[in-house]
C-alpha cells in the first residue's frame, strides 16, 4: 500500500516535498526547455568523490588504450590504480589510462579517486582479448543536431562541452561525426563539400570543413574523449558523401592512421549486385569467402558488407568500435553479433516525438536476448536538449515526463546512449537527464542484459533489467494520457518476501516492500526503481 502522500509526491514531486517539507526529496526547478514546466528529479552530485561510468573495459592485445576515470566530486583530485597490468600508465592528475597491452587475460584494477573532503574506491575490470564495447557505447553523435552541416569546429566545441559541462565525469566519452565529412558530388553548389574524393593511393579525403583530421582527433582525444565517424558499405552515404564501397579496407587503414575509435557503418546506397564490381578490394575480399559462405544463406546478401567491414577493422592495430547501421533489417540483432557489430540500429530514425521515440524504445522485445556484452541494440539516439537536423535548432518536442521515459527506457534496454542535441546549450533539464548515475548505471551494468517487458496491461507496462548484483531495474511506464497506478508484483520476477527498494531519478531508498510496488505514474512518464 502507498499512502496518499506517496502517491502525491510521484504525481507532483515538486510541490508536495515543498508543501510537506520533505526537504531533498527531489530537487525541482523550472526551465524553459521542453513543453511546460520542467522537473529536475537528480540531485546534484556530491562534492565527494564518486567514481561513476564503465566498471568492464574490453581492448584488443596490442592496439593503444585509452581509459579515462570517470568520477564526481569537487577538484583537485588525484586518481591512482592499485594493479594496473604492466603495459598501462595512470596519469594521476586527469584520471587517464594509457599504454598498450600485449597479453590477453582478465585484470582486476581498483580505481581510487581522492580530494580533500575524501576517497572513493571502485574495482575495475580489464578484458584484454578479442572483445570491445563490453558496455554501451555513451558519447554524443553529430546527426541529431547539425545534419549535413556539421564542421570539424562543431565537434571540437561538443568536445569542450563535454568536458566542461561535467558530463565526461559521468562516463560520457564519445565524440562521433556523423554523415558529411566527406566530400559529396550530388551537393556540386555547396563548396564546402567539393574536392578530390580520393587521394592518389586511394585513401579517402575529407571535405573542406574538416581541413586536419589528424588534428581534430587529436584534440579530442587530448581531452580524454574517444572519437567516431561515418561510412557506408555502398559507394554513397545516406546523405550522397563518398562512401567505403570497395575501399573498406583502405578506409579502415584510413581511420586508424587518424585515429578514430568508432565507426557507424550506414547500409544507404549499397545492394548485393554491386558485389560483381568489386576491382580494387577483390583479393582482399576473396580471403572471406569462407567465413561468408557460413552465414545463413537467406542472410548472407544482409551480412556481407559488415562482414567486409568487420574483416578490415580486424586488421588494424587500433580498437574501433562497430555500430551498424541498417534499421533493423533482415532481423539483424539474429546475427550482428556474428558479423562483429558492437551495436546494431534495429529502428528507423528517431524524431524527437512522442510516437517516434516512444514506437522505436517500446518495440524492443523480440531482440531481447540477443544483447549481451559487446553487443547490444540500438533503437537510435537520444533526442533531449535542444536538436533540429541543423542549422535551426529547437528544444526537444518531448514534453519532460517523455524525456524521462526516454532515458529510463534506454537505460533499461542497455542501448548505446548517443546524444543527439547542442552541446553548447545544455539546459539544466537536460544535464539533469544526463548525469543521473544511477540511471546510468542500469545502461551500463557489467551483465550486459537488456530489459524484458514483464507485463503489458493496456497502456501500463512494466520493464524489468537483470543487474549483475542480482538486484533488478524496474521502470514503471504509462503511456496512456492520463495518470494511472502502475505496479510490479514481486512474484511476476519469481521473488516472495520483502524487497528495499530505490528511486534512482531521485536517488532515494523508498523502503522495503512486501508483495509488490506501485505508483502513480503521470502521462507518458515513468517510475523507475531498483529492487533488491
Ligand atoms: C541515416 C541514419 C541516420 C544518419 C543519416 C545520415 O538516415 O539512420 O542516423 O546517420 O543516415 O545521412
Amino acid at each position: 500500500m502507498k499512502s496518499p502522500a506517496r502517491l502525491a509526491q510521484i504525481l507532483f514531486p515538486a510541490i508536495v516535498a515543498a508543501a510537506l517539507g520533505l526537504g531533498p526529496v527531489a530537487t525541482a526547478a523550472e526551465t524553459s526547455t521542453g513543453s511546460g514546466a520542467a522537473i529536475i528529479l537528480t540531485p546534484p552530485p556530491s562534492a565527494k568523490p564518486r567514481i561513476n561510468g564503465a566498471q568492464v573495459f574490453g581492448v584488443r592485445p596490442g592496439t593503444p588504450f585509452l581509459f579515462t576515470i570517470a568520477a564526481t566530486g569537487d577538484r583537485p583530485m588525484t586518481f591512482a590504480a592499485d594493479h594496473l597490468p604492466a603495459g598501462l600508465q595512470l596519469d594521476s592528475d586527469t584520471g587517464r589510462i594509457t599504454g598498450v597491452l600485449n597479453k590477453e587475460g582478465d585484470y582486476v584494477v581498483t580505481l581510487h579517486a581522492k580530494n580533500r573532503l575524501g576517497e572513493a574506491s571502485r574495482p575495475f575490470k580489464i578484458v584484454c582479448g578479442p572483445h570491445i564495447g563490453l558496455t554501451p557505447a555513451m558519447g554524443w553523435n553529430s546527426w541529431n543536431c547539425f545534419a549535413s552541416a556539421v564542421t570539424a569546429e562543431d565537434i571540437k566545441k561538443a568536445a569542450d562541452a563535454m568536458v566542461s559541462s561535467g558530463l565526461i565525469n559521468h562516463g560520457w566519452t564519445y565524440i562521433n561525426i556523423d554523415d558529411f565529412w566527406e566530400v559529396n558530388p550530388h551537393r556540386a553548389n555547396d563548396p564546402t563539400l567539393q574536392g578530390p574524393q580520393r587521394d592518389a593511393d586511394r585513401n579517402i579525403v575529407p571535405n573542406p570543413r574538416f581541413p586536419d583530421m589528424k588534428a581534430l582527433v587529436d584534440y579530442v582525444h587530448g581531452k580524454g574523449l574517444k572519437i567516431g565517424l561515418y561510412s557506408s558499405p555502398g559507394p554513397w552515404t545516406c546523405g550522397g558523401c563518398v562512401a567505403s564501397f570497395d575501399h573498406e579496407l583502405l578506409d579502415a587503414r584510413q581511420y586508424a592512421r587518424w585515429g578514430f575509435d568508432y565507426l557507424k557503418y550506414d547500409w544507404c546506397s549499397y545492394r548485393p549486385e554491386l558485389e560483381t564490381h568489386r576491382k580494387i578490394s577483390e583479393a582482399f575480399v576473396s580471403t572471406l569467402t569462407n567465413w561468408i559462405n557460413s552465414f545463413p544463406e537467406n542472410r548472407r546478401d544482409d551480412m556481407r558488407p559488415y562482414a567486409i567491414m568487420r574483416a578490415a577493422l580486424n586488421r588494424v592495430p587500433r580498437d574501433i568500435l562497430f555500430s551498424l547501421c541498417q534499421y533493423g533489417m533482415g532481423n539483424v540483432w539474429e546475427w550482428g553479433a556474428q558479423v562483429g557489430g558492437n551495436s546494431w540500429r534495429t529502428t528507423g530514425d528517431i524524431r524527437d516525438t512522442w510516437k517516434s521515440m516512444s514506437a522505436n524504445g517500446f518495440s524492443q522485445i523480440s531482440n531481447q536476448p540477443f544483447a549481451g556484452p559487446g553487443h547490444f541494440n540500438d533503437p537510435d539516439m537520444l533526442v533531449v536538449g535542444y536538436v533540429g537536423w541543423g542549422p535551426n535548432l529547437h528544444p526537444t518536442h518531448l514534453t519532460p515526463d517523455e524525456q524521462y521515459t526516454h532515458i529510463s527506457l534506454w537505460c533499461l534496454l542497455a542501448s548505446p546512449l548517443l546524444i543527439g542535441c547542442d552541446m553548447t546549450r545544455l539546459d539544466p533539464l537536460t544535464l539533469s537527464l544526463l548525469s543521473n548515475d544511477e540511471v546510468l548505471a542500469v545502461d551500463q551494468d557489467p551483465l550486459g542484459q537488456q530489459a524484458k517487458r514483464l507485463v503489458k496491461n493496456g497502456d501500463l507496462e512494466v520493464w524489468t533489467k537483470d543487474m549483475e548484483d542480482g538486484s533488478k531495474a524496474v521502470g514503471l511506464f504509462n503511456r496512456g494520457d492520463s495518470p494511472a497506478a502502475v505496479e510490479v508484483k514481486w512474484s511476476d520476477l519469481g521473488w516472495s518476501g520483502r524487497h528495499r527498494v530505490r528511486d534512482l531519478w531521485r536517488q532515494k531508498d523508498l523502503g522495503t516492500f512486501q508483495n509488490d510496488f506501485g505508483a502513480m505514474v503521470p502521462r507518458h512518464g515513468v517510475e523507475l526503481v531498483r529492487v533488491w
